[in-house]
């Protein structure tokens, strides 16, 4: 086709960033797959409801079959959240020899190796680069430019949401309850926070990462889990006192064939690169046997810098040659340059 015709499941925080990427950078998407992008259709529960993007009335729809059973859909992009009616989604589209992109780690952390087998099965691609620390691309890394290493560590901060409250109460002494809806209203929280605050959603990306890094089957039972939700304004008031700041930190580690992985609240001393990263921000160290250590930093959570994982997929989905048209060549400058000392 002329067009690449893409089915988007979910118009939330992250879906509403999609459209406008997808719109916003057009010329962009057509220099790396060298074609227009379209949204077709768009699942929602509520139509009735206010939005930040602006959609004809029949490209949006309350039936996700529309999208995972039409013909006209290349790809389908995940972005609704839950598991049931999700995994239902993804794999009736991969079942229809459909390209999925998910941002779902609840998904991916529990039945990933199943969704990924079922994609090789139907020819199709299913990634996932926006499941783990939102806009940082820390899966293509680990399976891409880290492929050829033995990676034996991986520690940060995976969660933008308690990132955020733990900088706030820390450094504006505002409240836990404040803060965390503060945390939502920006829509870095999951629509259950309990997830984010009970440190689930860490462990899942932890899982999710130590099952890349590690190239071994680690599982979400496996990580030892303990979240933010009983940490008081005095506790962190205490642990500035005495030269640390706390943070939530995963860490997956590896010693041959032992693995441990764990998310917990952790105290750091204040000069600790960690320790200054703040609000929704995410970092994660990631050590290799041959190329030491590395460190992953930016925006955790959000629409546009999670959406930019997202819409990256969908390129990569793209240069997989699928739809690549003949001829394209994306190596080529998109611009002229112009040097801002021949401005001045
Ligand atoms: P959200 O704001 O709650 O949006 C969810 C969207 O899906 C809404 O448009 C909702 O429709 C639609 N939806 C949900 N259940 C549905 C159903 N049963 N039928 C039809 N439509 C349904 O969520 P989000 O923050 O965008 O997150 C989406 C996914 O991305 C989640 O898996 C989340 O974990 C992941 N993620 C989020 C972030 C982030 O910063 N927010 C970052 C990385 C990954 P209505 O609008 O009509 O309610
Ligand atoms: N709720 C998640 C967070 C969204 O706060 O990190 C990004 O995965």
């Amino acid at each position: 086709s002329e067009v690449l015709k893409v089915g988007l499941l979910g118009l939330g925080t992250v879906g509403s960033g999609v459209v406008k990427l997808i719109e916003n950078h057009q010329q962009e998407l057509r220099h790396q797959i060298g074609l227009p992008v379209q949204v077709e259709k768009v699942l929602v529960r509520d139509r009735s409801k206010a939005r930040d993007v602006v959609l004809s009335e029949e490209s949006v729809t309350l039936y996700g079959e529309e999208i995972v059973e039409n013909a006209n859909i290349d790809v389908v992009i995940e972005v609704m959240g839950g598991i049931t009616l999700a995994k239902e989604y993804i794999v009736r589209a991969l079942k229809n020899g459909k390209h999925v992109v998910t941002a779902n780690k609840d998904l991916m952390a529990v039945h990933g190796a199943e969704l990924l087998s079922l994609a090789a099965e139907n020819g199709c691609d299913l990634f996932y680069e926006a499941s783990v620390a939102g806009g940082i691309p820390i899966i293509r890394s680990l399976t891409d430019g880290l492929a050829a290493d033995r990676i034996t560590k991986m520690m940060g901060i995976v969660n933008g949401t308690t990132n955020y409250i733990l900088t706030k109460m820390t450094k504006e002494g505002l409240d836990y309850e404040e803060v965390l809806a503060q945390a939502q209203a920006l829509g870095f929280a999951e629509s259950d926070p309990t997830a984010d605050v009970e440190g689930l959603d860490a462990a899942r990306k932890m899982a999710i990462l130590a099952t890349l890094g590690f190239s071994m089957d680690v599982e979400l039972d496996d990580v030892v889990v303990r979240g933010i939700s009983s940490v008081t304004k005095t506790d962190l008031e205490y642990c500035e006192q005495l030269g640390y700041t706390m943070k939530l930190i995963g860490l997956a580690d590896r010693d041959g064939d032992r693995v441990e992985v764990s998310v917990q609240p952790t105290l750091l001393p204040k000069e600790h690169p960690l320790a200054a990263v703040n609000d929704e921000y995410n970092a994660v160290y990631v050590y290799g046997e041959a190329v030491g250590e590395t460190m992953f930093y930016g925006p955790g959570a959000g629409s546009l810098p999670t959406a930019t994982a997202v819409v990256s997929d969908l390129v990569s989905v793209l240069k997989n040659m699928r739809y690549r048209v003949n001829g394209h060549d994306g190596a080529k400058p998109l611009h002229k340059k112009t040097l801002k000392a021949d401005n001045e």
